[in-house]
């Protein structure tokens, strides 16, 4: 029997593999929908022979109308645990796409009713900091304080403190403000999970500060509570139509939410799976041998339940 989310690990890895020799064979090919609906096939697959009652509560695709599993999808057998599940068949599809570092498949799951529900709101503004910074920074202060803080905790000086950024338009005040205050700037244009883990399993990145998309917060969110990180979150619209449905809905633009708020247990997982080199996962790899073609995908998966960070590696013939 089946009692935690955690219980689910290897059953979720797979649905993370399946995604990712699906779109695999579309790295680099410069079109980044059709990689992503492969994924999203093979996630959906996949993700129905997972003994459970998972909901979709936050999918990926109404931001940008890309191929998706959608909010509120059922998915799963139907019977056991009740599961809430928040996806992003392809993170970074334009890196995927381009064949950029970063890209990845990507999964957070948690018991039913613990993952926050965003409504209409597709982005969000994130800080996340390393375990040690966990309920010792001040999520309303200055980004100078903040950096001050963290340097602080972390026993560095400000000048060695580095912050994944996207670099959009929406983040030159932003990415000023860290330069003024005396840290560095890691700059990406796509993946802001990417960013967010690096902070949380102190990769390259003391912190990730700056608006992306909210159900790549909800999955980063997972990932920093199984590992005692630290994350807040702030809805922030950003596109008209969403300022608008955000207002109709009456979201709540100014409260910041603290980790725990955006998802309320330690039995939580996140995985991701590598579809372009990155820090942490690498890209699916090919061969042959007598037996035929096979693929090699690299996951990792940071399962709350435990705290520990666990290392994938499979290997099947396609
Ligand atoms: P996609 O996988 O949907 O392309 O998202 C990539 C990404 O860079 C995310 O990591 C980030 O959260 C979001 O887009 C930011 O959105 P936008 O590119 O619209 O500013």
């Amino acid at each position: 029997m089946l009692n935690k989310v955690a219980d689910l690990k290897i059953e979720l890895v797979e649905v993370c593999e399946a995604a990712a020799r699906a779109c695999a064979p579309h790295v680099g090919s410069g079109n980044k929908d059709e990689g992503d609906g492969l994924a999203v096939d093979a996630m959906r697959a996949r993700i129905n022979q997972v003994p459970m009652n998972g909901v979709i509560v936050i999918g990926e695709g109404a931001k940008d109308e890309a191929p998706a599993l959608y909010d509120d999808e059922k998915v799963g057998t139907g019977k056991g645990i009740g599961v809430d599940i928040a996806v992003d068949p392809i993170e970074g599809t334009n890196l995927f796409a381009k064949d950029m570092p970063g890209s990845i498949v990507t999964l957070a799951a948690a018991p039913a009713g613990s993952m926050f529900r965003p409504g209409s709101c597709f982005y969000m503004e994130k800080q996340v900091y390393p375990k040690a910074a966990y309920g010792k920074i001040d999520p309303e202060a200055p980004v100078a304080e903040r950096l001050q803080q963290l340097a602080k905790i972390l026993g560095k000086t400000i000048e060695e403190i580095k912050v994944f950024v996207l670099e959009k338009p929406r983040h030159q005040q932003l990415i000023a403000d860290i330069h003024h205050a005396g840290a560095k700037v890691r700059l990406a244009t796509d993946g802001d999970v990417n960013g967010a883990i690096q902070a949380v399993l102190n990769m390259g990145s003391d912190a990730l500060f700056g608006i992306g998309g909210t159900p790549e917060g909800i999955v980063t969110a997972c990932a920093a509570r199984a590992m005692g990180a630290e994350m807040f979150g702030r809805m922030a619209p950003q596109k008209d139509f969403e300022i608008d449905l955000c207002k109709k809905e009456g979201v709540d633009t100014k409260r910041i939410l603290t980790r725990d708020e955006l998802v309320t247990s330690d039995d939580c997982l996140f995985i991701a799976t590598g579809l372009t080199s990155g820090a942490y996962v690498h890209h699916v790899k090919t061969g042959s041998d007598a037996f035929g073609l096979h693929a090699t995908t690299d996951t990792i998966v940071l399962d709350g339940g435990i705290g520990n960070i666990r290392r994938v590696q499979t290997t099947i013939h396609i």
